[in-house]
């Protein structure tokens, strides 16, 4: 539909579904996904400063600190694709302190999504998840198996899908939640993430639509 870009964030614990979900969005409404995880395991791959200063917390599952990954989303936000085609944001805010940068730079999305989804299936999910370094795909060994035997022999396991590494990534999380939340109550939404991703995903498409019926409704008024 015409009108503004959207501007979406989509959080929620290791492993609900964000990675997922903001593909299947992507393809549909053309945004900017912009993935703190995805871009600091870049720069890891890639042996750059930032990614020889992240390694040490990411592969313990704690936040890599603000002043690196805040410049850094800062930053990304302000380019003209971003400007052009909207955002989704994947993984930051993840504390207060990052909430708060956001709020300073007067960065506020139209809506923010939760996935929500219980702890012990969020663990397996972590352990069985393998990656196509190709493609970037997401895949899981039970749930998702890959489409051919090609792409099956290249698959991957990240460093942080251990058993343990995976509970003390969701404690971390659930250690800053709330604070996030509380900066994005009056738009917040939660989702259930327990169930088939193409469910999951009707249900975020049809919050999309009703985010850009709703500016639409807000131009004409105006
Ligand atoms: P990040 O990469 O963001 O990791 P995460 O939050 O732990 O999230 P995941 O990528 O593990 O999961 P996901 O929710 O995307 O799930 P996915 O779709 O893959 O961050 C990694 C690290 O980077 C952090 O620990 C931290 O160190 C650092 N970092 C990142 N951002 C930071 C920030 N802002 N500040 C500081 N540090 C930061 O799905 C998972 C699995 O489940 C897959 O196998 C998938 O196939 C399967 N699955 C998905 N949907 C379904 C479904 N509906 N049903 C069944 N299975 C499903």
């Amino acid at each position: 539909a015409a009108g503004e870009p959207l501007k979406v964030m989509i959080s929620g614990a290791p492993a609900s579904g964000k990675g997922t979900q903001c593909r299947m969005a992507v393809e549909k409404y053309g945004l900017v996904h912009i993935s703190t995880g995805d871009i600091l395991r870049a720069e890891v791959a890639s042996e750059t400063k930032i990614g020889k200063k992240a390694k040490e917390y990411m592969d313990n599952g704690m936040l890599v600190p603000d002043e690196i990954v805040t410049d850094m989303v800062i930053t990304r936000l302000s380019l003209p694709d971003v400007q052009e085609k909207g955002w989704l944001l994947d993984g930051y805010p993840r504390s207060s302190s990052q909430a708060q940068s956001l709020e300073r730079a007067k960065i506020r999305p139209d809506v923010y999504i939760v996935l929500d989804v219980p702890d012990e299936i969020l663990i397996d999910r972590c352990v069985g998840r393998r990656m196509d370094p190709a493609t970037g795909k997401i895949y899981h060994i039970r749930n998702f198996s890959p489409e051919t035997e090609e792409i099956s022999m290249r698959l991957i396991m990240r460093p942080d899908d251990t058993q343990e590494k995976a509970e003390s990534r969701l404690e971390t999380y659930k250690r800053n939640a709330e604070a996030v939340l509380s900066t994005y109550s009056d738009l917040l939404k939660k989702v259930d993430g327990n169930r088939s991703k193409e469910v999951v995903f009707q249900e975020i498409d049809s919050l999309l639509l009703q985010v850009q019926a709703d500016a639409v409704q807000t131009k004409k008024l105006s």
